[in-house]
């Protein structure tokens, strides 16, 4: 059977994540978190002082790209692809709020995308992949055979979040939670660099009435129709 690249996009906090780890397990795909790569560097900056309180200077942040090796590896014990900064398990660091909250205006940089999404496609070279993030089928592999683009209503998407944050300990409110996904939506879809946006040939997904195993099921489906078309093609 040929692998194929596995694109999935859409909103801050709409289930790409899950719905990408799931699609590469069952297929036995590579996953990989574009997101945690803007992360992970925006966890650098902060740790070297060069952003600090959402301030930063653009020229100390690019300059600081070829001081940052981002990578991933996979842990066999909890069964997870993690993030490495700079050789240091960053994978819980990135996830906290302080990081949801200054990542969107670093990733808009153009210097900051072109090396990520450089790195990006090199990791998807050989195909049988699965990535996530804003910009997976509209820039870094604007020829994958499967796009999704997911969505969910405002109110279940700050829902979920709010419970991973409580789960983590976070001490946050929904309105918080809210007010950080609008503005993080506001950055991904207004920059002017590779802005969020659904690729022309995805098939949405809009997951704020399906649970995890409906969501997959359908994920499956479109795939496998994909699959059975390219085959009969040949
Ligand atoms: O998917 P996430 O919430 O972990 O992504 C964090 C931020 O990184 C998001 O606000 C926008 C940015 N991002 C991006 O610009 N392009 C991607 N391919 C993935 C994420």
């Amino acid at each position: 059977m040929k692998f194929l690249t596995i694109a999935i996009d859409g909103y801050s906090s709409c289930g790409k994540s899950t719905l990408a780890k799931e699609i590469a397990n069952e297929l036995n795909y590579v996953y990989v978190d574009s997101g945690a790569m803007y992360r992970a560097f925006t966890l650098h900056l902060m740790n070297r002082g060069i952003l600090k309180d959402g301030a930063y200077i653009t020229s100390q942040v690019i300059d600081e790209l070829e001081n940052t090796q981002i990578r991933f590896a996979f842990n066999t014990e909890t069964q997870k692809s993690e993030t490495y900064l700079n050789g240091v398990n960053v994978e819980k660091d990135i996830r906290s709020s302080l990081i949801s909250k200054q990542v969107s205006p670093i990733s808009a940089i153009k210097e900051v995308r072109e090396k990520m999404v450089a790195i990006q496609q090199q990791m998807g070279i050989e195909g049988r992949v699965v990535m996530d993030g804003r910009d997976i089928g509209t820039v870094v592999f604007p020829k994958a055979e499967v796009k999704l683009f997911m969505t969910a209503s405002n109110e279940i998407r700050a829902q979920r979040r709010l419970i991973e944050l409580l789960e983590k300990g976070e001490n946050v409110s929904l309105d918080d939670v809210k007010k950080s996904l609008a503005q993080r939506d506001h950055i991904d879809m207004t920059r002017e660099i590779a802005p969020l946006r659904k690729a022309e040939d995805a098939i949405e997904i809009d997951n704020s009435e399906l649970n995890r195993a409906e969501q997959l099921e359908l994920a499956l489906t479109i795939i496998q129709d994909k699959i059975q078309s390219l085959q009969s093609v040949k």
